[in-house]
């Protein structure tokens, strides 16, 4: 994200589609013959490889009905620079990851602080599937079917005095299983932030999961943040703690580049970052970009957050 221009779809993933398609229809077609199982559109190429379940999820009414971006796009293009700063090599070198056990401690302003195990906090919170719009600052966009629950819950259950005016989120530190972190390419541990009100709507969630399954290594297992009207590195992956602070915290990128990246990073068309153009993005599996929309597509349901801020000055 920082030092170079990403690299563009490789024409390989555009001219293929027809082959890719092909392979795809062919796939859905044996194994509903075998099964005998009508797959519903959805095809062998969505499904993820043998990942543990997770408790069922229900259907939220905040989903996209847009077409899902396919499992193994999701898996293999990913920005996690504790493993790399390409995007093809976090899918094999976040293997290294242990992440059961896992805990999320919280604290800082809260009545309740405590610590979590990955599987209480699963335990503790009905699961939702969440189909989102993932927009990255680098120009694509991808629609990912995340199961998860909503952080207003956790934040409730903690109880925030009046002094959590923000929320502080901090990636695991641990060079020994995230190599990325024996290079100084950014200050680790990764941090992200949200102000109180944008942690508490109920578009915020945090995800153990993708398409019905426990969340891969390299999309930020076992807990991620998801804010689908921010850009994608407001996503902290990995969490390992979530603190209630007053002050605005210093977030990773904007510690790293203040000019290029804001605290509030909504994402926004008329406001180009140096390297990328924000107007329009490629939906990954598209020939053609697309125009990008104003807090990427979320404004009736984000809009009045930011009712009388000027969102060029907080970008
Ligand atoms: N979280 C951590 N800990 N480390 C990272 O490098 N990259 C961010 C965000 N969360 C990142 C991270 C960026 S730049 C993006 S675009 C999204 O994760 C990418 O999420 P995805 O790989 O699931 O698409």
């Amino acid at each position: 994200m920082l030092i170079s221009k990403p690299p563009d779809i490789p024409p390989s993933e555009i001219t293929d589609e027809a082959v890719y398609n092909g392979r795809r229809r062919f796939l859905a077609a044996a194994s509903a013959a075998t099964a005998g199982l009508f797959l519903n559109r959805v095809s062998a190429a969505d499904l993820p490889p043998d990942l543990p379940g997770l408790p069922p999820a229900r259907p939220s009414p905040f989903s996209t009905h847009e077409r899902k971006t396919p499992y193994r796009d999701i898996t293999n293009y990913n920005n996690f620079y504790e493993f790399a700063t390409d995007k093809y090599s976090p899918a094999t070198l976040a293997a290294s990851l242990t992440t059961r056990p896992w805990t999320v401690t919280v604290d800082g302003a809260v009545r309740r602080p405590g610590t979590y195990g990955i599987e209480e906090l699963i335990r503790m919170n009905p699961l939702e599937d969440r189909i989102y719009r993932h927009r990255c600052v680098e120009g694509w966009s991808m629609v990912i079917p995340w199961v998860g629950f909503p952080l207003n819950r956790l934040i409730r259950q903690v109880e925030p005095t009046g002094n959590a005016r923000f929320v502080k989120f901090v990636t695991l530190y641990d060079p020994r299983e995230m190599p990325g972190q024996r290079s100084d390419i950014l200050h680790w541990p990764y941090v992200e932030g949200l102000r109180i009100d944008e942690a508490m709507h109920p578009l915020t969630i945090l995800a153990v999961g993708l398409y019905g399954r426990v969340l891969p290594n390299q999309d930020g297992a076992p807990v991620r943040l998801v804010v689908p009207w921010k850009y994608g590195f407001k996503s902290i992956k990995s969490i390992v703690r979530i603190s209630f602070v007053e002050k605005q915290p210093l977030t990773t990128w904007v510690r790293a580049v203040p000019s290029e990246y804001g605290f509030y990073s909504n994402v926004n068309p008329r406001d180009d970052h140096t390297l990328w153009s924000q107007a329009r993005e490629r939906r990954i599996g598209d020939f053609f970009k697309r125009p990008t929309l104003l807090f990427n597509g979320y404004g009736e349901q984000v809009a009045q957050m930011y009712r009388g801020m000027d969102l060029d000055k907080y970008f």
